[in-house]
């Protein structure tokens, strides 16, 4: 005797369990209430619009089930619709997340708090050696820096590796978010279209993250990133980076939107570029004497006093042929005053060191963000950086001493 296999029914149950291996519910049995009553919904509506339902359910349909009950961008409907067999042979992780997202949303962590709270929690079991190479490449990310433990110990359930070869597109401008990516190895370059030609812009050596922009402000992407080198990512999902990281953006914006407010050197910026400054900085705190910056290290960030002071010192030879050297203090910042802008303009490495005196708190901006945001502040940076050398003639001397000087302690001035 043969059984006669109804149509559709191993692409549903097909969907439906990579839903469940996707999510992994606690309730299986909700779960499955939940999907297949959101499809049966999704269905009665396409009939409703005349569309076709002749055939099973579709695949791609099915699977998009958790960003319709998000209600995120509903009013892109017909768009999606042209996504969805190729999101069928998409990977699992990257399916209901691509999305053509054009509007630049405002985001109201209260307000997605009850739509968002419904949604199991994306969760990638991860071996013990991944969790230890995941946790030592997230170290550094400065995104990741304020979540509590609780927050980070999901984002880092929801991560998942991704390997990359030379020559692929992570990311493609104009695309929608996907996923956000830490790099754990290889290099990629950053390109960005300029009147229609694709220009490098910069370029990620074995560190390093990106994709937050699309995902923050749910705007397509900015930029093309390309791997140059095989290479290995970590990647977190749209709907758990909105989660977790913009939630803390909205505190962020909150705690420093007056500090951000009267700071000298952003003022050539729009508000809504400051608040692009609060959303991607992070704070450190430093007990006293701690060094901050290393003179001769390569940079990665740049910093803003908000509480406490910091030492700039310089070594320097005692004598012109001595050898022995000595560390002298050439500033003092405090709060609202930055450091450590000088080598990320001059891309050289750090030209001075500095240390906390008492306890002192940073905000920091990684040098990607320094570079994408703060460029209409370069000039009073500049006229600043010009003082310098002004400041360390007063100092040590001659303009031809302390160029001797930098060029001994490989130290940098413009
Ligand atoms: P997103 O727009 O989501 O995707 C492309 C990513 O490239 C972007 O987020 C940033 O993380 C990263 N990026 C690095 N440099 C730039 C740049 N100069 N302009 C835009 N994006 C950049
Ligand atoms: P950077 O070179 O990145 O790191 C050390 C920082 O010390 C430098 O940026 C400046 O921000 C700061 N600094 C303050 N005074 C001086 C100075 N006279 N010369 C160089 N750096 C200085």
């Amino acid at each position: 005797m043969s059984i006669e296999i109804p149509e559709g029914l191993t692409e549903l149950l097909q969907s439906f369990t990579v839903e469940v291996l996707r999510n992994q519910p606690r309730d299986l049995l909700e779960f499955a209430l939940q999907y297949f009553t959101q499809l049966k919904e999704r269905e009665t509506k396409e009939a409703s619009f005349g569309n076709d339902q002749n055939s099973a359910p579709r695949p791609g349909k099915a699977v998009n089930f958790i960003e319709e009950a998000m209600q995120i961008d509903s009013e892109n409907e017909e768009e999606e619709d042209d996504d969805d067999d190729e999101e069928f042979i998409a990977p699992v992780m990257s399916r209901f997340i691509r999305r053509a997202s054009v509007c630049a949303e405002a985001f109201n962590p209260d307000e997605d708090d009850e739509e968002e709270e419904k949604e199991p929690w994306v969760t990638h079991p991860k071996t013990d050696e991944q969790r230890q190479r995941l946790q030592e490449a997230c170290r550094d990310i400065l995104l990741f820096k304020n979540l509590d433990p609780e927050e980070m110990s999901q984002v880092l359930d929801a991560i998942f590796e991704k390997i990359s070869i030379e020559g692929e597109h992570i990311i493609d401008q104009d695309d929608d978010g996907d996923n956000f990516y830490v790099i754990e190895s290889g290099t990629f370059n950053i390109f960005v279209k300029v009147e229609g030609a694709e220009k490098l812009v910069g370029c990620y050596d074995n560190r390093g993250s990106f994709g937050e922009l699309a995902l923050m402000y749910n705007t397509p992407r900015a930029a093309t990133i390309i791997a140059t080198s095989p290479g290995a990512l970590w990647c977190l999902d749209r709907l758990t980076f909105r989660r977790i990281i913009l939630k803390n953006n909205a505190k962020k914006r909150k705690m420093y939107e007056a500090f951000i407010e009267t700071l000298p050197l952003l003022t050539s910026l729009e508000l809504s570029e400051r608040m692009k400054v609060v959303d991607v900085l992070s704070t450190k705190v430093y007990s006293d004497a701690q060094q901050i910056i290393a003179q001769g290290d390569l940079a990665n960030c740049f910093y803003v006093v908000e509480s406490g002071q910091v030492r700039i010192t310089m070594t320097r030879s005692r004598t012109k042929k001595d050898q022995e050297e000595e560390e002298v203090e050439i500033a003092t910042c405090s709060r609202g005053q930055y450091f450590g802008e000088l080598a990320l303009v001059t891309n050289k490495p750090r030209a001075a060191s500095a240390y906390a005196v008492g306890s002192v708190k940073c905000l920091v901006l990684d040098i990607k963000a320094f570079e994408r945001l703060l460029g209409p502040c370069m000039d009073i940076m500049k006229r600043n950086i010009a003082n310098y050398e002004e400041q360390l003639v007063t100092l040590f001397g001659s303009s031809a001493e302390i160029e001797q000087q930098s060029v001994r302690d490989g130290s940098n001035r413009p």
